[in-house]
């Protein structure tokens, strides 16, 4: 391990689970102090407890990153206790799987609420330390955001709407020294996967194409992926969406 993020400050959603927990260990491991947001206390506890065993800091809060004060607080909070914020991880997500016209208007709103405008007003309160810092936001995206995947609709919607964000973002900051980027991972060994229904009826033959013909990751591959576009090495990488998906946009 290196130390390639000493004395920086990273800010990551979804820290209590999967590839946000991930993130969170292998930047601390790398020398970063990482302040973890989630919705899940327990799991924010479990965070910190793996990453205090690997000698790293980590610290939880509690934030719903659906509501904009929300995200405004804990980044305000953050630059105030640390002097500055040099990573904003976008991460937390959720999914859900239906046949289109049973989505309801809460599973819509939960879907948009957490996987765009959580990312919207994290990265609106973020941008002024960022910039400041000369830093880099990422953004976790999905192979469903750049293909169309059947009976899961809204999400898709949702993580094209991370694509196109996170690159007019970049456009609107290109002369200004941060790097914007999302990743865009396929399947993921997580509890979102593990977790994961179907509903009664699909048609099996419309999931194949997402399905691929190489096994699934597991989060510490994003998290690599993630720790190198974070540090110094991708200087030239702003406003890439980085397929990690082993082919599946790639057919
Ligand atoms: N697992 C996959 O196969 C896969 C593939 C492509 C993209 N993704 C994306 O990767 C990201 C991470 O997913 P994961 O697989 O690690 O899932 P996960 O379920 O393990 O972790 C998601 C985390 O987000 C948190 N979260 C949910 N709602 C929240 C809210 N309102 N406010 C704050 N935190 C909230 C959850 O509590 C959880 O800790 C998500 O954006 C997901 O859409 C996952």
């Amino acid at each position: 391990m290196t130390d390639r993020f000493e004395g920086r400050i990273a800010l990551l959603t979804g820290a209590a689970s999967g590839m946000g927990r991930a993130t969170s260990l292998h930047l601390a491991r790398e020398g970063a102090t990482v302040v973890g947001l989630d919705v899940n206390g327990e799991g924010l506890e479990e965070t910190a407890s793996l990453v205090a065993e690997a000698g790293g800091r980590f610290a939880g809060r509690l934030v719903d990153v659906r509501h904009r004060q929300e995200c405004h607080d804990a980044v305000a909070a953050t630059v105030a206790e640390h002097g500055r914020l040099d990573i904003l991880g976008n991460i937390a997500g959720v999914a859900r799987s239906h046949h289109f016209t049973d989505v309801t208007e809460a599973e819509y709103d939960l879907i948009m609420g957490v996987n765009i405008d959580g990312m919207f007003w994290l990265c609106q309160a973020a941008i002024p330390a960022i910039i400041e810092s000369s830093g880099t936001i990422i953004n976790i995206a999905s192979n469903a955001g750049l293909m169309g995947q059947a009976y899961t609709v809204a999400y898709c919607a949702s993580k094209g709407a991370v694509v196109n964000f996170t690159r007019a973002l970049a456009m609107e900051y290109v002369k200004q020294n941060v790097r914007i980027n999302a990743i865009a991972p396929g399947g993921v060994n997580t509890p979102m996967t593990t977790g994961f229904d179907l509903p009664e009826g699909i048609d099996y033959k419309l999931m194949t194409p997402y399905v691929g013909y190489r096994d699934m990751a597991d989060p510490e591959h994003i998290a690599n992926i993630f720790a190198f576009l974070a540090s110094d090495e991708a200087a030239n990488v702003h406003g890439a969406i980085w397929s990690a998906d082993n082919g599946l946009v790639a057919g």
